[in-house]
């Protein structure tokens, strides 16, 4: 099993970043918690993060067909791309909407709704760094549900 994480816009400032919102640990952190939950289920896990809406999207065409599921965390442009949804949408491989906090609670109107979920095959939101491993734990059991 192989996944591929991607994280979006102002996710490598994590740990400096509102970290009453989205917590204490950076982004590297939040890779070893992943790293060392995959290296236990067997899996091939690799990261990216850009803030550019167009390295997100090249990498998801490189990604395809050589992943079986991708976990992205597209940061604001879950609330703004089309171009991110219509590349989601463009791929084979299934893609799975992860956020640290949970966007329906926050104090702006403008997170409540995320465009490219609508691409993907589910949404995890506000659980921190856990909403990747349950992304991964669903990954891993999608088979035999
Ligand atoms: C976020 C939520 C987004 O609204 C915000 O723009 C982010 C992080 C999250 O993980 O909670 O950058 O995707």
């Amino acid at each position: 099993m192989k996944i591929l994480i991607i994280n979006g816009p102002n996710l490598n400032y994590l740990g400096k970043r509102e970290p009453e919102i989205y917590g204490a640990r950076t982004l590297e952190e939040i890779n070893n918690k992943i790293k060392e939950y995959c290296s236990k289920k067997n899996i091939e896990v690799s990261f990216f993060q850009s803030n550019c809406e167009g390295k997100i999207i090249d990498k998801l065409y490189l990604a395809d067909n050589e992943i079986d599921y991708i976990i992205i965390n597209p940061g604001a442009l879950s609330h703004t791309s089309i171009a991110l949804y219509d590349a989601i949408k463009s791929i084979k491989t299934p893609v799975i909407e992860a956020h640290l906090s949970n966007i329906y609670n926050r104090a702006e109107e403008f997170r409540k709704k995320s465009i490219t979920a609508a691409a993907c095959i589910g949404v995890i939101s506000g659980f921190n760094y856990y909403s990747y491993i349950l992304a991964i734990e669903y990954a891993l059991n999608a088979q035999s549900l």
